[in-house]
């Protein structure tokens, strides 16, 4: 798991997955060589959109660890405290939450550790990474969100590229940093040259055609090994 979480990854967002063939879209995308499987949870309170929750994450978690796969959850929604234990028992291998959205963020991150999975702390495009400046001891995964979250499809927002290098700069060796939005084979290489590890695709992975495919491209792109 720690391995993982640090080499250089294309993390597919099964958000823009066709959902009537969600095993079949994940297992093609596994196959193509995906070692991360992003799982977007929204709760249309702290983003306007619902998508999934725990009972869809257990439906594909034996997949993604049957090919050796990460569970990499990101939760979008209130309070994500309250659902830290149900989402690493659904098989999360990683769980994210929002910076804006549990202001108790060192017990939150404590609280996954506890349960048994990496601890994630997301910050959106307006909130600057150094408010991270304690958190970044106390967490695993930094996920910088290069869209305002809540749908898949936006538009990249530039000024992320800096941001991803400040993080970078800030953050301990052992942290590792994700990021989230826009991201497509014409950006990848320059998003892990700022210093991302992990790059989460929806739209640029399943837009309908060959999951496989885009997937490989991306990863090419992004100099995955
Ligand atoms: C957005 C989600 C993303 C989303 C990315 O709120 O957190 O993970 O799936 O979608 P694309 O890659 O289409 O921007
Ligand atoms: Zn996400």
């Amino acid at each position: 798991m720690s391995e993982t979480l640090h080499e250089t990854h294309v993390a597919p967002s099964i958000l823009s997955a066709d959902f009537v063939r969600l095993g079949a879209d994940v297992e093609a995308v596994l196959a193509a060589g995906a070692r991360v499987v992003h799982v977007d949870v929204m709760d249309g309170h702290f983003v306007p959109n619902i998508t999934i929750g725990p009972a869809v994450t257990a439906a594909v978690a034996p997949l993604a660890h049957g090919a050796g796969a990460l569970v990499d959850v990101h939760l979008m929604i209130e309070r994500p405290e309250r659902y830290v234990q149900e989402f690493v028992a659904a098989g999360a291998d990683i769980v994210t939450v929002h910076q804006e959205a549990s202001p108790h963020l060192h017990r939150t991150l404590a609280a996954i550790r506890d349960a048994g999975a990496a601890a994630g702390v997301s910050v959106n495009p307006a909130t600057p990474v150094e408010t991270l400046a304690e958190a970044r001891h106390h967490c695993d995964l930094v996920l910088v969100m290069s869209v305002d979250p809540g749908f898949g499809g936006q538009r990249f927002i530039p000024s992320s590229l800096d941001k991803l290098r400040r993080a970078r700069a800030m953050l301990p060796p052992s942290v590792a940093l994700e990021v989230d939005g826009g991201v497509s084979a014409a950006n990848a290489a320059d998003l892990v040259a700022a210093g991302a590890n992990l790059l989460v695709a929806g739209s640029g992975v399943f837009d309908g055609r060959d999951p496989a495919a885009r997937f490989r491209e991306l990863a090419a792109a992004a100099g995955e090994a």
